[in-house]
């Protein structure tokens, strides 16, 4: 028997026998279609091929439950951070989660999932689990050149319309930052973008996996030759397991938890432990060891940039012998910015210097004391910050 699987049998048998589990949260376990039909909405799944041969998985809620036929108002495209998936945007429960609040107002919500995350580890031609080097083959770049002009494609084709609400979180930020200055008539596709803890500046984050990263990045990358590790915390059964066993209201371990999700996304204050469970149960959901190594990059060059190969390799992709530097000029389309002062990943001085060079900035919204998670799990998470939200959307939802 191989460590993981001993851990297995240990936990199961800890499970099954109930220790110190009386408390199991009723959406533990469930993925974003089970959560979504949970909670009674309508859910579709949609298959899309991006041009260089991914297979994505999007989930739509294509109307609300007080609206029973069909949207009122224009599709939503929701776009998640880092290591996330669909299931962040409708984990918790029905009344706190973004994806069911815009959908009962009015909103068509179509929940996009990255290449490699759990429901997009498909490829036409590349196998994720014997290919990796190759499939694992991505940052944020391929994602704002491939995954999100797929997904708004197939958005505006299904429904019909010329354009559509985007709203971002983190990754799902700047990977609209890279495909809107790389791909600049997207732009006139969106009606308006909504940024949650924006990131494309990264000189000033302070998290110690990135200084790490930073610090030793040619050993970083060796490692990940060496080992193969180009696929990077992937959906784990066995995780969640161990979360529902440590981390629920009866376990003297659930502070450990929070402290441990603190680490990795910085201190909140407005964090609800007993969510863990449920979150740990499709979180993290899988993203590529590129992205680090890219992201790092970036913060040493202290430039928002596309992927250096160095000079020889450089010059061969870009025809010049530094990494092309994105133009944030181009990005016309309207953007609110909401950011925090207490954000270790989306810095405060940071996110001044993106808004500085796009063009058209509608809202820029200091939400005070928020973490980088607290966009999607926050307790007071409504009133700090999706009224906000809703109401400024509204101004953009009839023309
Ligand atoms: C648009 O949708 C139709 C079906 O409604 C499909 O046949 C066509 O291939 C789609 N086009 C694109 C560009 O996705
Ligand atoms: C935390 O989550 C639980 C379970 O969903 C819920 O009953 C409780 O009201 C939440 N607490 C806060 C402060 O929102």
């Amino acid at each position: 028997m191989d460590l993981k699987n001993l851990l297995l049998f240990v936990f199961y048998w800890y499970f099954a026998l109930g220790v110190h589990i009386r408390q199991i949260h009723p959406d533990f376990g469930l993925n974003a279609i089970q959560l979504i039909k949970k909670y009674g909405y309508p859910v579709e799944a949609h298959q899309i091929r991006t041009d260089d041969g991914y297979i994505l998985e999007t989930h739509r809620i294509p109307h609300g439950k007080n609206n029973q036929n069909s949207a009122s108002k224009p599709p939503v495209l929701l776009v998640p951070g880092l290591l996330c998936g669909s299931a962040d945007w409708v984990n918790m429960g029905g009344t706190n989660s973004l994806g069911f609040i815009l959908a009962d107002h009015g909103y068509d919500v179509w929940l996009s999932n990255y290449r490699g995350n759990t429901w997009s580890r498909k490829h036409e031609t590349l196998n994720a689990d014997t290919n990796k080097k190759n499939f694992f083959d991505y940052s944020f770049h391929e994602i704002g050149a491939y995954d999100l002009p797929a997904n708004i494609d197939n958005v505006l084709n299904v429904t019909k319309q010329e354009n559509l609400f985007y709203i971002g979180h983190s990754l799902g930020t700047i990977s609209f930052f890279a495909m809107a200055a790389f791909k600049p008539e997207y732009n006139n596709k969106i009606r308006l973008m909504t940024a949650f803890a924006p990131v494309a500046y990264i000189t000033n984050m302070d998290h110690f996996i990135f200084s790490w990263v930073e610090e030793n990045l040619d050993y970083f990358n060796k490692l990940i030759d060496k080992y193969e590790m180009y696929e990077i915390m992937p959906y784990s059964p066995l995780l969640s397991i161990i979360a529902q066993t440590f981390c629920n209201d009866d376990s003297i371990f659930q502070s450990f938890c929070a402290e441990f999700i603190y680490l990795i996304a910085g201190r909140s204050i407005n964090f609800n432990k007993t969510m863990i469970p449920v979150i740990v149960s499709n979180t993290p959901a899988g993203s590529s060891a590129k992205m680090f190594s890219h992201v790092s990059q970036m913060a040493i060059a202290d430039s928002f940039q596309q992927y250096d190969y160095g000079e020889a390799m450089n010059k061969k992709k870009y025809g010049q012998i530094t990494p092309p530097k994105y133009d944030l000029g181009k990005v016309t389309s309207p953007v609110a910015l909401y950011y925090s002062d207490k954000d270790v990943l989306s810095v405060a001085t940071d996110v001044d210097r993106l808004s500085a060079e796009l063009p058209n900035v509608v809202v820029k919204k200091m939400i005070n004391d928020y973490s980088h998670l607290d966009y999607l799990w926050a307790t007071n998470v409504i009133p700090t910050l999706y009224d906000y939200v809703l109401e400024n959307m509204n101004t953009y939802s009839y023309r």
